[in-house]
């Protein structure tokens, strides 16, 4: 073994210019409540939640001693052919949360394995039925779910795409539903694009509605920069499934818990889907956990056969792990206990009408929010697309002390529930501060 120096080149950072990273890193030591902290004692407002995760703050006292209590009296349980009592009380409460018959719930450690999970059973569910035909997949344009090669198969994002082959064959996707043109500045639900659910009818047609599985789709598509579904627009796309005996699939590992001022989107939004992927904000992030939740006759389906046989063969080493299912109890308590998820739809038109005031800000081309979140989308620099985002994040960051997320030049925030109204007009001045700092030096730059 040799002796090496640390000099950050040994970890290859997820989604990260990693040589950039080096030259000038933005590393955290600790965290509480809404902020972060540096190891050089800055505290950084945080106003992505991490990464649309800690929904109710961080280092929130109960989880951490949930936490400490489960490493010391059960470390691991294998999740196959075993199992620990927590993780049944879990699945309990997840199902009473989600809403109408999504009443069984599959574990995994993440939001891509979520949607592989869901990916998975619904083609085996078909096949379950007698249907084996029905494996195509529909995602939709924009789309983030996650990494897995099922979910960037059904993504819609080109960069994480078109480095990795083919991918999944049999997958098509919708149009996504943002026109600046006719939806600039909206807050919640935008007017125009219900229509654009219509085409799932022209794929229908296209392919033979007996050979398509699942539409899966984000309610609001949050890593793309925010774009909340047209009014109407989830509706309709429940409809043609049901019509068509396509399966639906809420991908909601961002907008569970609480994110839109409700459990689950499809609460918000009155549509049920057939299941639900989540992850995130379940474990508010302390320790790794994703699942799918199903409903009734999907599970149904799988229940017969032999009885010591298998009925679906899936799963991870870390499924329903004791620590992401101590997390999620005491994350779950905390929502319920802080009421954090009606909380959030109390704070949406505070939340809304302060980031709008950024629409005179230098550089602002569109805001869009909805519930505890906004995407604020920035003029491109000429010939260097991403640049603007990366360096509005890394001026957040070293300028203003305050994480931001990005995504291309979109700026994603989406702060803890659990954030105030003080805090909400802190983040809506910084975010100011930075555009105009951002300006100011393009300006310098062309003189
Ligand atoms: C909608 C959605 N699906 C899936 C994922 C992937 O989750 P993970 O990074 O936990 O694999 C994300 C992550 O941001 C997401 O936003």
């Amino acid at each position: 073994m040799t002796e090496r120096t640390n000099d950050l080149a040994a970890f290859w950072l997820p989604f990260t210019p990693n040589r950039q990273f080096r030259s000038n890193p933005r590393l955290l030591s600790g965290a509480a409540g809404m902020y972060y902290q540096t190891p050089e004692g800055r505290r950084i407002l945080d106003a992505t939640a991490g990464l649309w995760c800690v929904n109710a703050g961080h280092c929130r006292p109960s989880i951490v001693a949930a936490l400490q209590r489960q490493a010391a009296q059960l470390d691991y349980a294998p999740p196959f052919q075993f199992a620990h009592p927590p993780a049944f009380a879990l699945a309990t409460r997840l199902a009473a949360l989600a809403p109408g018959d999504l009443d069984h719930v599959f574990f995994c450690n993440s939001g891509s394995e979520a949607v592989d999970s869901a990916l998975k059973i619904a083609i085996a569910w078909h096949q379950q039925r007698g249907e084996a035909g029905r494996t195509r997949l529909i995602g939709r344009e924009r789309a983030y779910h996650g990494v897995g090669f099922g979910g960037v198969s059904v993504g819609g994002m080109v960069n994480n795409r078109r480095s990795f082959g083919p991918l999944l064959t049999g997958v098509d996707h919708l149009p996504h539903t943002y026109s600046r043109g006719r939806q600039a500045f909206t807050k919640g639900e935008p007017k125009w694009g219900a229509h654009l659910a219509e085409d799932l009818e022209r794929i229908v047609a296209l392919h033979d509605a007996s050979t398509i599985a699942a539409v899966i789709v984000e309610p609001m598509a949050g890593s793309t920069g925010v774009l909340p579904p047209p009014a109407g627009y989830l509706q309709r796309l429940r409809e043609i499934c049901t019509s068509h005996g396509i399966l639906l699939i809420f991908d909601e590992v961002i907008t569970g818990f609480g994110r839109l001022g409700a459990a689950f989107a499809a609460e918000r939004f009155s549509v049920t889907p057939d299941m639900i992927c989540f992850a995130k904000g379940v474990s508010n992030a302390a320790a790794p956990l994703g699942g799918v939740i199903v409903r009734q006759p999907i599970y149904d389906a799988f229940m017969k056969g032999p009885e010591h046989m298998i009925e679906l063969m899936h799963g991870y080493t870390y499924s329903a792990h004791p620590l992401g299912v101590a997390a999620a109890h005491a994350a779950l308590d905390l929502y319920q206990e802080e009421n954090l998820f009606a909380r959030a739809a109390a704070l949406e038109p505070v939340w809304a009408d302060a980031i709008h005031t950024l629409r005179d800000a230098p550089l602002v081309e569109d805001i869009r929010t909805i519930g505890l979140a906004a995407g604020v989308d920035l003029a491109p620099l000429p010939d260097a697309p991403g640049k603007r985002g990366f360096d509005a994040m890394r001026a957040a960051f070293h300028d203003q002390d305050m994480m931001v997320r990005v995504s291309g030049d979109t700026i994603a925030l989406s702060p803890p529930l659990i954030l105030s109204e003080e805090e909400i007009d802190e983040i809506t001045r910084r975010m100011r501060a930075m555009l105009n700092r951002l300006a100011e030096s393009f300006c310098e730059g062309e003189r």
